[in-house]
């Protein structure tokens, strides 16, 4: 169903720039959108971590700012309330769909749906995998696990050896595959070669915190205390992580990793029982997306640089950049770019 989207792959990074920052002056403007009653419908995993909430607001008013209205729905981790929201979504006659999928697989048939009412799917910082999907947009998700692990790596007491614990995302999710995949690149060859020890592995189901608190607990109850770091694929796991070494008087001893940026993540990176974290810029993402969802809408050519194949199609692709965040450049990042103040930080 190609045709409901105008879509040119192409290969500089310049073009997807100027692609995006174009969309922002001839979007057809906020008036064109209005004119046209542009209706998106934005259907969400869930609200109950803080990412998705700031997502949501900056998608939502990004999305206002073009005349576009937006109408929002979260699933709670349940993948037969995603459908039925994204059929009630359909139902309210919405243009285009922005989807957030609890699971990767499941949500195939959300684009079946839509594409059978003539309505195209953006997959927004999760793929759907199996699908005729029109557009992914999100970050550069196996970079994150080679940042995450790179610099596990390289901050061990002796860098390039230690003892490790792994936990990984929501298996449902295609980004904790991704994390992971990239996390094994960094890890393999020490795996292998010795100089770093799995003591002990799991995915967080659902990325709960409570979860990856089971995941340390079991490894310290079947390895002992001696863990050097916790590669843990996100702050909330890295939360969870955290609190079962705070009960083992271990926090700030055993290195953590983190991914999201949260504001708890960096005050634990700002008294040391988080090591770092990864800063994916959301308003990048949520306000990309909104521009790009208002073109579609609006039958305007949308310019993507790269192609993911998830399963079934290579699906045109904007993937943004990454940042580490540790305490030395909080700064020069988080900070700089007002996602949160200093003293919130460092309190
Ligand atoms: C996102 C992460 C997030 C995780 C849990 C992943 O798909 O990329 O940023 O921490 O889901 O919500």
């Amino acid at each position: 169903m190609k045709t409901r989207l105008t879509l040119v792959v192409v290969s500089l990074v310049l073009s997807v720039l100027i692609g995006l920052s174009l969309g922002r002056q001839h979007v057809g403007g906020a008036d064109a959108a209005r004119k046209a009653g542009v209706r998106i419908g934005l259907s969400l995993d869930t609200l109950k971590e803080a990412r998705w909430q700031a997502d949501r607001d900056m998608f939502v008013r990004r999305a206002g700012e073009l005349g576009a209205t937006v109408q929002v729905l979260a699933a709670n981790g349940d993948d037969t309330v995603q459908i039925s929201d994204v059929e009630k979504l359909i139902t309210s006659g919405v243009n285009v769909l922005v989807i957030v999928p609890h699971d990767g697989k499941a949500m195939a048939k959300a684009v079946e749906l839509a594409h059978e009412a003539g309505i195209p799917v953006i997959a927004y910082d999760r793929i759907i995998r199996d699908s005729d999907l029109d557009l992914y947009v999100s970050f550069d998700n196996l970079r994150v696990g080679e940042l995450q692990a790179r610099f596990l790596v390289d901050h061990l007491p002796t860098p390039g050896r230690g003892r490790i614990v792994r936990i990984y995302g929501a298996k449902t999710d295609n980004n904790a595959g991704l994390f992971k995949a990239g996390q094994d690149t960094v890890l393999d060859p020490l795996v292998k070669s010795g100089a770093i020890t799995v003591l002990h592995e799991d995915w967080a189901e659902d990325w709960k915190p409570e979860n990856a608190k089971r995941i340390v607990n079991a490894a310290i109850t079947a390895k002992g205390s001696h863990i050097d770091a916790v590669l843990a694929s996100n702050d909330g796991t890295a939360g969870g992580a955290v609190q079962a070494l705070l009960e083992e008087k271990l926090a700030g001893k055993v290195l953590v990793t983190g991914q999201d940026a949260d504001l708890v993540a960096l005050q634990r990176i700002a008294t040391g029982t988080q090591a770092m974290t990864i800063y994916k810029p959301l308003h990048t993402l949520a306000q990309g997306a909104a521009e790009i969802a208002v073109k579609m809408a609006t039958g305007k050519p949308v310019i993507a640089r790269q192609v993911v194949n998830n399963g079934a199609i290579d699906v045109p692709s904007v993937l943004f950049d990454v940042v580490t965040v540790t305490k030395d450049n909080i700064e020069s990042t988080v900070v700089k770019d007002n996602l949160y103040r200093r003293e919130d930080i460092f309190k």
